[in-house]
């Protein structure tokens, strides 16, 4: 093979599993998302863990397991605004902070999760 995949470049297996437990320690703590998500984040994560390691043109673990990822019809349910995406973009930046993921394969993972993060964005900031 010539090329590699964005999912070996960042680091494969390894780097994505670090990387969706930092994650999901941020989220769990964050005050604008911890309301949204379950209390026990373990059946989360690893659907994030399949998901990412095809989103990376890795193996398709999350599609074998659940179909089509259909993220934005999947997150209807939860009222994802502006600012939740802020929330979830600054966990992942944190997230990859910690595990050490630097250089090109970072900033072009980061900048395609902008898009889908803003993709996912259902319901307008709330008045408080
Ligand atoms: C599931 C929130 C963005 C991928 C979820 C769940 C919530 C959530 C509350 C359900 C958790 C559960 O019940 O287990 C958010 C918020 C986002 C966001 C607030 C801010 C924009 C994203 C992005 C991706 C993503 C950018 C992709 C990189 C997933 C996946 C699942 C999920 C794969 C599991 C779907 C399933 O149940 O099969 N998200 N999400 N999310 N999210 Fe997000």
């Amino acid at each position: 093979k010539q090329w590699k995949t964005p999912y070996e470049l960042v680091g494969g297996e390894e780097i994505v599993t670090k990387l969706v437990e930092a994650f999901y320690a941020r989220v769990a703590k964050h005050p604008d998302l911890q309301p949204i998500f379950p209390d026990d984040l373990t059946e989360t994560a690893r659907k994030q863990k399949q998901f990412l390691t095809q989103y990376l043109g890795g193996p398709p673990l999350y599609t074998e397991e659940h179909g089509h990822p259909m993220l934005r019809a999947r997150h209807l349910p939860f009222e994802i605004t502006p600012t939740r995406a802020k929330a979830w973009l600054s966990c992942m930046r944190e997230a990859m902070d910690e595990v050490g993921l630097s250089g090109q394969a970072r900033d072009e993972l980061y900048q395609r999760l902008v898009l889908t993060a803003q993709h996912m964005i259902n319901t307008p900031e709330h008045d408080r």
